[in-house]
């Protein structure tokens, strides 16, 4: 397994992108600027995103593991290797999320734990109604992990 840092044509990755934030011009605000993660074992198998808040804080923007490769620790394994990468850098790493029981637990099992809600995040700033399943993403809930620890 390796995970390389991509510097280039990082809109080879959308369609892996696109799992996590389905509206590509949401994703282009964050691309860009943002520093891309890929985690390979054989082909390639998650993406994940992350941009600088300010010189305490980071946040993680985006991660996706192709379906049928997920639930085999690739997300963790990602998430394990950028909370090393930045904690020399930043004290705390921001993620935001909808309010999905499922992905909030795979975060607070990577070591994030509740931060503050943004009211009406996904209504606001989605050109179409988004769900999870059922569930109509609303809220942007934060969660942040101690990069310290
Ligand atoms: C969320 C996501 C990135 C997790 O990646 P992954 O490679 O499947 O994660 P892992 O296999 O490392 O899972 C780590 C832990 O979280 C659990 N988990 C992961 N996804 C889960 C889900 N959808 N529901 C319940 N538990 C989940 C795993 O069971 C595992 O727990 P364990 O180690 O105790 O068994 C992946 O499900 C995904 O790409 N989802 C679609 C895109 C998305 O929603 N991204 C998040 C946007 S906010």
């Amino acid at each position: 397994m390796r995970i390389e840092k991509i510097t280039e044509n990082k809109k080879q990755f959308l369609d892996l992108l696109l799992l996590a934030d389905e509206q590509e011009n949401m994703i282009d605000k964050y691309l860009s600027s943002g520093d891309l993660f890929a985690l390979f074992d054989g082909d390639l198998k998650s993406v994940c995103v992350v941009v600088a808040i300010n010189s305490e804080t980071c946040e993680l923007k985006n991660i996706a593991t192709y379906e049928k490769y997920q639930n085999k620790g690739y997300g963790r394994e990602l998430i394990n290797y950028i909370s090393n990468f930045y904690k020399s850098h930043f004290k705390t790493m921001l993620v935001g999320t909808g309010e999905t029981p499922s992905i909030l637990s795979f975060y607070k099992s990577c070591g994030f734990e509740m931060s503050h809600r943004v009211k009406n995040f996904f209504t606001d700033n989605y050109d179409h109604p988004m769900y999870e399943g059922d569930i109509q993403l609303v809220d942007m809930i934060y969660l942040k992990k101690d990069l310290s620890k």
